[in-house]
């Protein structure tokens, strides 16, 4: 295993701070470069993670196991405007960019769908990211997902328009990449453990 997935904890906010402060991370990770974050709304804006109040979101650093160090941060969000719940979006970001293309986001993304279909019990998870985030776009897909919509012109940085992509992964379909034969999977599938 590459990666943990841990709770944030208080003295984390200071390294998400740095990270949500950087253009390239928030344009990547939040489809949007608005990079300019107080600690004082980071603050708020994380305090019922801390607390663990809002059951629909879940908050995760992922942390190197080799150095035990914050690299990024994951979420789960569980659709709750539907009557019964189905869905989660999930979402990654390696705050520390010498983390990237060591698959540290692939092991990320499988914890997370483990997650998502085999504890929480959900039928679907989304992935949303702009259309040029092709480093995000080739993740999804190599996971399973497939691209579903593409919302035109859906946000605007960098003086134009860009286009949003939402990728859907069923749950029937994550099983079966699972339980595929190891020569026929990817080869990322196979260090998929709970963290
Ligand atoms: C997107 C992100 C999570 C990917 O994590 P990572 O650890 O760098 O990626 P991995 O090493 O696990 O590689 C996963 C796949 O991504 C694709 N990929 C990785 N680096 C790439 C690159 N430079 N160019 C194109 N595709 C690339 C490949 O498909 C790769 O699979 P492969 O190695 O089997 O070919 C990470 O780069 C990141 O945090 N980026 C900034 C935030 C962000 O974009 N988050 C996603 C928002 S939806």
């Amino acid at each position: 295993m590459l990666v943990v997935l841990r709770a944030l904890e208080r003295e984390d906010l200071i390294t998400l701070h740095k990270w949500q402060n950087d253009e390239e991370i928030m344009r990547l990770a939040r489809s949007f470069p608005d990079h300019v974050i107080s600690k004082e709304a980071l603050e708020t804006e994380f305090a019922r993670e801390l607390k663990g109040d809002d059951t629909g979101r879940r908050a995760y650093i992922i942390e190197e196991k080799s150095s035990n160090k914050p690299i990024g941060w994951a979420t789960i969000r569980i659709h709750q405007f539907q009557r019964r719940v189905t869905t989660a979006d999930v979402g990654l970001a390696l705050g520390e960019t010498t983390a990237w293309g060591k698959g540290y986001g692939t092991e990320t993304a499988n914890l997370l769908l483990d997650e998502v279909f085999r504890q929480l019990n959900l039928h679907r998870a989304e992935w949303w990211t702009y259309a040029e985030n092709n480093v995000s776009v080739q993740l999804a897909k190599k996971l399973g997902f497939k691209e579903e919509a593409r919302l035109r012109d859906a946000v605007f940085f960098d003086n134009r328009y860009h286009d949003l992509v939402v990728l859907g992964l069923l749950r029937q379909e994550f099983e079966s990449i699972r339980t595929a034969p190891e020569t026929s999977r990817d080869k990322t599938v196979s260090y998929l453990q709970s963290p």
